[in-house]
Order: C-alpha cells, then structure tokens, then sequence
C-alpha cells in the first residue's frame, strides 16, 4: 500500500544539475535561484566580485584558486518544491566527479551564453545527460548583452546538439533594450525592472496580456508589431514542446533572461519547477540476473555517487554522498550494503551545504545525504533496505590526459600506495594497466586539475610528495566487443581498465577518428 506522505515528498523533489561552460553564468543562476527561494536576501554573497569564494567551495585548493573543483548538493525550498541542486564544477578542468554528479540527476539545466552559444564543455556535459536519457531545460543567458539573434541560437542547439529546441518564452529586444520576456504559454507580456546593482534583490515584474492595448502602451507600437510577428512565426515554424519527448531527452524547453539582473528568472524558476520530472523510477540488475525497474515509492535504496575524504580537517573524515532512489531514510536505518554483502547501520547521516552539516532526520527518494565514515563505501556502491539487486554501475568517461606517478621519495612507497588505493576508491583518476611495455599503472583522467588534486591530496592528507610523469595521449576509447580484431594505429596503446575492458589510448583525435575509420566493425566508446 502507498504511503501518501512519502508520495507526496517523492513529487515535490526537484534534483537536478545545472550545466554549462565557464562564463556562462551557472553561479550567477544558483545564486538567483537562492535568492528567489528567499535562502539569499540579497544576492552577491555565493560568488562576490571576482574570484570570491562560492559557499560550495571548502578545499585548501578551491579557496586558493576561488573555483569549485568537486561537486556537492545544495538543497532548500522553492515554494512548495524540495529543491536539490547538484554542483558540477565550472572550470574548464573539470573532473570526472562532474560527469558522475549527473547520475544522481532527475533532469539537467543547460545554461548557455546569448553571445557564444553552445561551447565545448556544455557539450561534453550535454552527452553524458543524453546518455542517461534525462530532460534538459535551456536557459539562455546574458540577453542584457548585445547577443546573437534567438532563432540563431535555438538553431545551433539543434544542430550542434541534435536536441529540439521549443521556445516557452521568448526576448523583448536585447543589450541596453532588454525589456522582459513573453510567455508563449499564456501569452504573456512579462515586464522586468532593474533592481539593485548586480541584481542583488528581485526584480519587480509586470505582467500584461500581449494582445492587450496596455502592451501596445508598455512597449511602443512598433516594438509591440514586431514582438507579434516573432511570435506568429514561432508559433508557425517553432516545435511544439511535447512533455513525452521532453521527459525523454529529445526537445528542450528554451528560455531567454538575464540572470544577473533578473530578468526572465523568476518565470524560469516556476516553469522549472512545473515542468522538470520528480523522482521517478530507475532500471537496476536484480541478484537473479534480471533487470527490473525499482519504483521510487520501493522501499529505501540508494546509490554512492561520490566519496570525499577530509572534508573536514578537525576529524580527518571521509564522507560518501549518496543518491536516494527509492523510498525514505528514517534515523539508525540498516540496511544491506550489496558490495559487502552485509547489514550495515546509516547512523549519521548529513546534509551538507558547503561547510555547514546537519545530521539530518529523515530523507526521501531524489535526496542527497552524506554519510561519514571511513572505507565503507567505493563509488557505485548500492545500498538498500531489502537487498537483492543492484543499481547501475556508474559509468568510466574517456580520459583525455595520462601520467605516471610516483612518490619523490622510495621510503614513502607504503603511504602512497595506501593514498593512491584510498583516492582510485573514490575516483579521483582512473588507473589503466598497459598491455605491452612496462605494466605498471598509468592514471587517467579527463582534466588536468584532477592530477592536481591527486597530488595535492597525497600530500595534504598522505604527506607524500610526487612526481608526476605525464604520457602522450591525447584521448582514448573502450572498445565493445571483438577485441582480437581490432586494428590499432601504430601510435596507440592498448591498456586494461580497472574492470577489466581492453582501452586504447591514443596520440591524437585524428588517430581516433582514424581507427574508428578503419575498423568499422567496432565501436569506439568514450563512456563505458
Ligand atoms: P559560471 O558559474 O558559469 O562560470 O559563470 P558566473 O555565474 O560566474 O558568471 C560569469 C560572469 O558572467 C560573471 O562576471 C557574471 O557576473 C556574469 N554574468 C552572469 N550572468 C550574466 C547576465 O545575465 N548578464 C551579464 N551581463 N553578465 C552575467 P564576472 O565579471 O566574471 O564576475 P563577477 O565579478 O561579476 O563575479
């Protein structure tokens, strides 16, 4: 029998990840949406004038730099809604702690730049959102900026990304003469005023309808006509937006604003909150070697999407965040941890909203929840109130740098054994074994910024200097099947993963493309 309470939690949750390429403007828009959601009274305070902490920074080496190298959740309230946002670092170093976040996302928020569109970040973001089939809602940015033409926009999401573009409202005038947006739903006129500098309070909104003779006065005739004009054309020659195609990740809900002052934000926050997918269902392999599809009001599971050690210096601690799927948390919950094979008890879990912890009393499917604890957990690891199957394995994403790394000093050998194995469990770099020439690992990673932390954790927390020797490959692919009959360039090399699945490494993209060329009869995946 449903519990209409935990039903109920279950439809209010929003967990999503907002992507985008540096710039763009994602803190800028978590930063409204806190304001918006009354969090923030003024805004201003997440990411000040240059290169001021986020409240999601607490690294030595995020405060030392003022960007956001491993992703958290935030959660809080937006008018009814129970709001989680996953943070997916913005630097263009970004990790692979960026891709997995987007596991544990119901639906994503693609924010692009009005003047530069769709870059290469957003894109690389955007394939790992297609992959797992999630909704995406774009909003485009910066319209106070003289920006490209809106149609040209909607058109380069489209080709550059292969997703339907379907506009929900669409920009009054652009740069100095960005007045609102209209709502093609209800065809509303949505006036915006400036507020503070920066935006830092809400704006004042005025609603009018557009056919009335008020919006004719508000906007001048001329501006007005033309509005009407974009609007029919839209109307003849846009997409429609079709929720069973939204909801399965093939057109996109589109909107216009100006995150910085306001403009747009508030009517983008509420259809967010409409039309974005509340926790739903999630396909898991049962024990018996089945898939099934694990409904999110089953009861409690959920999956490790993301260890932290030392996130707090006074206890040296590590924390494992986990994604509820299904179900609801209760306090000294046990649970069967399916890795172990064996009862463990959720005894302090957390929420965490940068350095601030709450031990938390309940939680539902869609939550975020860290749970300290040393070595319990690796990443991918299911955890479930009745045991017997277990959620996806997270997906490996292709490393585009490599090194060699070793302790400075021998005698230091046994402590950074013990701190590379504690860091491969949580998937700070991906470790490869070659299949020729000397076997010892190679680590592997898709920015340069989680060597990095690789290094700067092994000190910090091992007291291990290293040194690191960096390889020649520029990219790399997991082949599927029919290994015996692939033909690799003479420049790649051919390497296990830590799952066992042959790899191969390559000097350039041009050699991949290369292979992909000549061996037509495999695939070349760049996530496996
Ligand atoms: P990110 O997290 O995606 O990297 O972007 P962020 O929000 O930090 O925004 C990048 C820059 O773009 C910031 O300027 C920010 O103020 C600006 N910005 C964001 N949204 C808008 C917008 O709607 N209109 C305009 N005109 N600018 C916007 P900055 O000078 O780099 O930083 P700051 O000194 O303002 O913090």
């Amino acid at each position: 029998m449903s519990d209409p309470r935990l039903t109920r939690e279950i439809a209010r949750r929003r967990t999503f990840a907002i992507i985008s390429h540096p710039d763009a403007g994602k803190t800028t828009l978590t930063e409204k949406l806190l304001l918006y959601s009354g969090v923030l009274q003024t805004a201003g305070l997440v990411k000040n004038r240059k290169g001021k902490l986020a409240t999601s920074d607490w690294m030595g080496m995020e405060q030392a730099r003022g960007i956001s190298i491993t992703s958290s959740a935030m959660q809080f309230q937006y008018r009814d809604h129970v709001i989680n946002v996953l943070d997916t670092p913005g630097h263009e170093d970004f990790s692979e702690d960026t891709f997995r976040t987007l596991t544990a996302a119901d639906s994503a928020i693609m924010v692009l730049d009005a003047g530069k569109g769709v870059e290469a970040q957003t894109r690389k973001l955007f394939e790992v959102c297609r992959l797992r089939g999630i909704p995406i809602l774009t909003f485009v940015n910066k319209l106070d900026l003289n920006g490209r033409d809106p149609l040209d926009l909607m058109t380069e999401v489209e080709e550059a990304l292969g997703i339907q573009a379907s506009a929900i409202n669409w920009p009054i005038g652009s740069g100095r003469d960005f007045r609102g947006v209209v709502d093609r739903r209800t065809n509303e006129l949505q006036l915006f005023e400036k507020t503070a500098a920066g935006g830092s309070r809400r704006s004042e909104l005025e609603r009018i309808p557009m056919d009335s003779p008020l919006a004719d006065e508000r906007l001048g005739a001329e501006l007005a006509a033309n509005v009407r004009d974009e609007l029919e054309l839209l109307d003849v020659a846009g997409n429609e937006l079709d929720m069973d195609r939204f909801l399965a990740g093939e057109v996109t809900p589109t909107f216009f604003g100006s995150a910085l002052t306001n403009f747009g934000l508030e009517p983008f926050f509420d259809a967010f909150v409409e039309l974005a997918p509340s926790p739903s269902g999630r396909l898991v392999d049962s024990d018996d070697g089945t898939e099934v599809e694990l409904g999110a009001e089953e009861p409690f599971s959920a999956f490790i999407f993301k260890i932290q050690a030392n996130m707090d210096r006074r206890h040296r601690d590590c924390v494992s965040f986990m994604r509820i799927c299904s179900g609801s948390y209760t306090p000294d919950m046990q649970v069967n941890h399916g890795r172990l094979g064996k009862k463990v008890r959720l005894a302090r879990p957390q929420s965490i909203v940068a350095k601030e912890r709450h031990t938390i009393d309940e939680a539902f499917a869609g939550d975020i929840v860290g749970l300290v604890g040393k070595d319990l957990y690796q990443i991918g690891d299911t955890i479930s109130l009745n045991g017997g199957f277990k959620h996806k394995p997270l997906p490996l994403f292709q490393p585009e740098i490599f090194a060699r790394i070793a302790p400075k000093v021998i005698s230091d050998r046994k402590r950074f054994d013990k701190g590379m194995k504690n860091l491969i469990a949580e998937g700070a770099v991906q470790q490869v074994w070659p299949e020729t020439g000397p076997k010892d690992a190679m680590i592997g990673a898709v920015g340069a910024l989680q060597f990095e932390s690789l290094q700067y954790r092994l000190e910090d927390e091992y007291g291990v200097e290293t040194r690191l020797t960096p390889l020649p490959y520029e990219c790399s692919a997991w082949i599927n099947a029919n290994e015996d009959t692939f033909k690799a360039p003479i420049n790649s090399l051919q390497a296990r993963d830590s799952r066992g699945r042959l790899v191969i490494l390559f000097k350039s993209e041009l050699d991949k493309r290369l292979a992909a060329h000549q061996n037509p009869n495999h695939q070349l995946l760049n996530i496996a």
